[in-house]
């Protein structure tokens, strides 16, 4: 039997879901069950699946992976067609004015993050149906200045039978005049939803238009489970090397490096960071990279214990420093990448005038009940990388001065300024004992304090309409005064410390009209720059 023949057993392409292909088999997932050709002797079973009805055949030798290829591409065609009106934004006084948002649904981790052919590619886990994490898209942006981002058609749909439940995390590579995305397929059979991972290639010419191979690495590596994925690709010594985030079948998080030549065909090395011991029970989104001469990995750790009591969050983000012995890397001295709430899941990139510049999800996993309707989470600032002292900082890039109307500048005291906007570019030094009140009004404000007996900066959102139940953040320091450098947007604050040592990052939701800011405990003076609109990431129409 042909795969066509299957199809119109399914009831046409019109009526088939989903694709997968596990063990010999072809399973067609329907949308109206009452299309099935009933009188078919094909079939082998017909199931009830989560709601969803799978038809499953035996592959037969005639059905080739280039014809389950066209059958994805022709899935895809029918989800680019569908999503279409959920490209258009929703509006919602929470909605970012500069930071990138999803015009609905939700947003996670940034993806495929690079400068090709003179411009600048952003893409970002998308599901755009509803805000819950369910079968991941990749929504694709272009800018030319790192500030103003256009949407572009949606690259890569969860419409193959490699990536059916979802097009999961991974990186660019800019390659002979070709974008190549290197990203982990996610699927998920039978009634217990059994979890099938592969690392997957799609390339486009144009830089908008992909064409899926399908996986590059089918099989689990030994002693992992199948939580293995999020492909970044580096090259050194001559060679490339895919990093992903895995967990081990003893359950411990760790860096699992495969190795190749062109890009296409690849070994598996081993599994990294067992000098690290006990480090969560599985890593996610690794990054790698050189600066300054010191090799950094960056990792997000899940199931770590945390640094502060205050801070009972399972997911966690950092990097290592990392230090080569021929081609092996060992890992030591975890740092915390950020300080705040609202963090995960970065990615970064090389600018055209070799800047290392990140951006990351400011989002956590669990979070999904936040006050904004119809869409939720956001991405990050660009931040620039360098290295102090050893240790990473991170800066606003230069791009964004593009962005400022207007500057003032502020004596804040007790009495209360209101500026009539929530999103600035604030710069302002706290003494200890000095607390800094941003988005306030009668009954919100967000509280930044220099805690003087402990010598901690306490971020404190327990007055905003956030839902998540932990409401301080903590950060210990040790410096004579608190430098403090604060990017705000209608629904979110980065606070940049002591120029960038450690950020802050977190989702606020006020008031659309508390937008005024006070200092307790004595006068700061603060040069306040009111931010412009970027233009808008979305398909407006
Ligand atoms: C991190 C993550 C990745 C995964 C993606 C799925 O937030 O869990 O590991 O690829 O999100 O959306």
């Amino acid at each position: 039997m042909s795969l066509s023949s299957f199809i119109q057993i399914a009831g046409g392409i019109e009526n088939i879901a989903r694709v997968l292909s596990p063990d010999e088999r072809v399973i067609l997932v329907v949308l109206d069950a009452k299309l099935i050709d009933q009188h078919n002797t094909e079939v082998e079973s017909v199931e009830q699946v989560q709601q969803e009805t799978q038809l499953t055949f035996v592959r037969t030798e005639m059905i080739t992976d280039s014809q389950l290829i066209e059958l994805g591409r022709q899935i895809s065609e029918r989800q680019l067609e569908q999503l279409r009106p959920f490209c258009q934004p929703v509006p919602c006084d929470y909605r970012p004015q500069w930071h990138i948002s999803p015009p609905q649904g939700l947003l996670n981790d940034p993806n495929g993050f690079i400068y090709h052919n003179g411009e600048y590619h952003l893409f970002y886990q998308w599901y755009p149906y509803a805000c819950v994490h369910k079968d991941k898209h990749w929504a694709h942006l272009t800018s030319k200045d790192l500030v103003n981002w256009h949407w572009q058609p949606v690259a890569l749909t969860p419409s193959d039978w490699f990536d059916s439940h979802g097009v999961f995390s991974g990186h660019a590579l800019s390659q002979d005049e070709q974008l190549m995305l290197f990203y982990t397929g996610n699927t998920r059979i039978g009634p217990q939803r059994d979890r099938h991972t592969t690392q997957c290639l799609a390339t486009s010419k144009d830089g908008i238009h992909f064409e899926k191979y399908g996986p590059v690495i089918g099989e689990l590596p030994p002693g992992v489970t199948s939580h293995i994925r999020d492909p970044k690709i580096i090259r050194r010594n001559d060679e490339w090397l895919m990093l992903l985030g895995a967990q081990t079948t003893d359950l411990k998080g760790r860096l699992a490096i495969y190795r190749s030549n062109d890009l296409h065909h690849w070994r598996f090395d081993k599994l990294y960071g067992d000098e690290t011991g006990d480090m969560g029970y599985m890593w996610e989104c690794p990054d790698m990279f050189e600066l300054d001469g010191q090799w950094f990995a960056i990792i997000g750790p899940q199931g770590i214990e945390s640094f502060s009591k205050y801070n009972t969050i399972p997911h966690h983000n950092g990097y290592f420093k990392a230090t080569w012995n021929e081609n092996s890397p060992s890992l030591s001295d975890f740092a915390h990448l950020d300080y705040g709430f609202d963090f995960y899941a970065p990615q970064t990139m090389v600018t055209a005038d070799g800047r290392r510049v990140l951006s990351g999800w400011m989002g956590l996993p669990d979070e999904i009940d936040q006050p904004s309707r119809g869409w939720v989470h956001q991405l990050t600032a660009l931040r620039e990388l360098s290295v102090r002292d050893g240790k990473l900082c991170q800066w606003p890039i230069a791009e964004m001065s593009a962005l400022v109307d207007k500057q003032l500048e502020l004596s804040l005291s007790q009495q209360r300024i209101d500026i009539g906007t929530k999103c600035f570019d604030m710069s302002i030094t706290l003494e200890w004992g000095q607390s800094l009140n941003l988005f306030v009004d009668q009954e919100s404000a967000l509280v930044i304090k220099a805690e003087q007996e402990n010598q901690r900066l306490i971020l404190d959102r327990s007055r905003t309409l956030n839902r998540a139940m932990d409401t301080q953040r903590e950060l210990p320091l040790t410096s004579q005064k608190v430098k403090l450098r604060i990017l705000a947007d209608n629904s979110s604050v980065e606070l940049f410390v002591n120029g960038g040592e450690a950020v802050m990052t977190s989702r606020v939701f006020t008031n659309k009209c508390a937008t005024a800011m006070s200092v307790n405990g004595g006068e700061a003076n603060a040069i306040v720059k009111i931010l412009k609109a970027a233009t808008a990431p979305f398909q407006v129409n």
